[in-house]
């Protein structure tokens, strides 16, 4: 392979989300005219002798060394992603923790400051709690963006936002955090997981850094685990050096082709999974068993504003709280049939949780509550299945919940 993913990602752009979706980073392959793309299974790649070895060492020559380093399949999935998130480049991880853990080691020195903005997801919530501290690195977290500027010293570095946020679902104002990092010299960084690209390109807002998991909508079928950081190249070599060279969480090819796979119909199972969730909570809103309905595509949710302004839907994540509490929480998700009890997300299949006793189990309680997780929150990642059949679903689990 002579050409990188890169020119071929440049070579598409213009093109619609559809259209990069299907076919940025990848055409039949050259050598068989495969036109899904082979799995390099390889962990090693032949250089034909003594000095092309040296060569391609030094980076004089491009071309493969070694697949933690970098993967011929793995490439074409940054590309991908590159292109979607419209980047300049794109470094992919074995997992999402993989990406984030990757993106603050890779940019992040002891002395640095970071500030993380409103309700992370629990792994990266205690990255923030618990290993950077252990490095010297003062993590500071605010409820909202208004708070962040108070908290800016000489040290800060970084700010880390997740929007919409896990489970209630709040919106931070990304073009806002954008430029307030933009002003103090601070690099942004967002967690784009529940929006994908297809509903908010957090660099087109002037953010520096996108991170995903992509064990979520992106492969969309619950079957691959993975991570990718997308930024200009200047960004992306600390990360993919810290965490690839360093740390060693790469992606392996097989998930990679998985990942691809998936990008394939990412616009189709989002708008799907968005219009789904849209019917659902307005058909959950004013039910008597439902004390709110969290989702930012109800003008009653406190960051619609926000939402129509930076996402072109309002995505396919929900969460309700339930009269009743836990029993009712337990009552309501014993009760479905259809909706699978899991946690995860993005899946074309429709998957409902309990944070308080599963993904948010580990958190103080007080810290809890003030996320918004109460004991009667049930939050909903909607599928892609036919809205009136989840609806269906919904209202025999809500019909087996007593009104205490
Ligand atoms: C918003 C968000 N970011 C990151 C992660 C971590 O991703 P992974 O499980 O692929 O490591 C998750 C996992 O649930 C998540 O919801």
């Amino acid at each position: 392979m002579t050409d990188t993913p890169f020119d071929r990602t440049h070579a598409v752009a213009g093109y619609g989300m559809r259209t990069l979706a299907v076919h940025a980073g990848q055409r039949p392959d050259p050598a068989t005219g495969a036109v899904a793309p082979p799995i390099a299974a390889a962990s090693a790649f032949a250089y034909d002798d003594f000095d092309a070895g040296a060569r391609r060492f030094s980076g004089e020559s491009p071309g493969f060394i070694y697949s933690r380093f970098a993967n011929p399949t793995v490439q074409i999935f940054e590309a991908k992603m590159a292109a979607l998130e419209n980047g300049e480049a794109a470094v992919a991880f074995a997992s999402g923790m993989a990406a984030i853990s990757a993106t603050l080691l890779g940019l992040l020195s002891t002395d640095d400051e970071v500030i993380y903005v409103g309700t992370l997801y629990g792994g990266t919530d205690s990255l923030m709690r618990t290993l950077l501290p252990r490095l010297g690195i003062r993590t500071i977290a605010v409820p909202d963006v208004q708070s962040v500027h108070a908290q800016i010293t000489s040290k800060s570095k970084l700010i880390f936002a997740e929007t919409p946020a896990n489970p209630t679902m709040a919106i931070l104002d990304v073009a806002e955090i954008a430029s307030l990092a933009r002003s103090a010299g601070m690099i942004s960084v967002v967690d784009n997981t529940f929006s994908t690209p297809c509903l908010t390109q957090p660099l087109g807002l002037g953010i520096d850094v996108v991170v995903h998991s992509a064990t979520k909508y992106i492969g969309g079928h619950g079957d691959a685990t993975g991570g990718v950081v997308i930024a200009a190249a200047r960004l992306i070599d600390p990360i993919r050096t810290a965490g690839l060279k360093h740390i060693g969480g790469c992606l392996s090819p097989h998930e990679a082709v998985m990942l691809i796979r998936g990008l394939k119909t990412l616009p189709l199972r989002v708008s799907a999974s968005c219009e789904n969730a849209q019917y659902l909570a307005e058909r959950l809103q004013g039910h008597d068993k439902i004390e709110q309905v969290y989702y930012p595509g109800l003008p009653t949710h406190p960051g619609y504003a926000v939402a129509r302004r930076q996402m072109r839907q309002p995505g396919g994540m929900l969460s309700v709280s339930l009269v009743g509490g836990r029993p009712a929480a337990r009552a309501f998700l014993d009760g479905l049939s259809l909706i699978t009890q899991a946690v995860s997300l993005g899946d074309v299949d429709s998957l409902a949780c309990h944070p308080a006793s599963t993904t948010h189990s580990a958190m103080a309680e007080a810290v809890r509550l003030q996320s918004g997780v109460t004991e009667g929150l049930v939050r909903i990642s909607v599928g892609i299945e036919d809205a009136e059949d989840l609806w269906r679903d919904i209202e025999h689990a809500l019909a087996g919940c007593r009104n205490e």
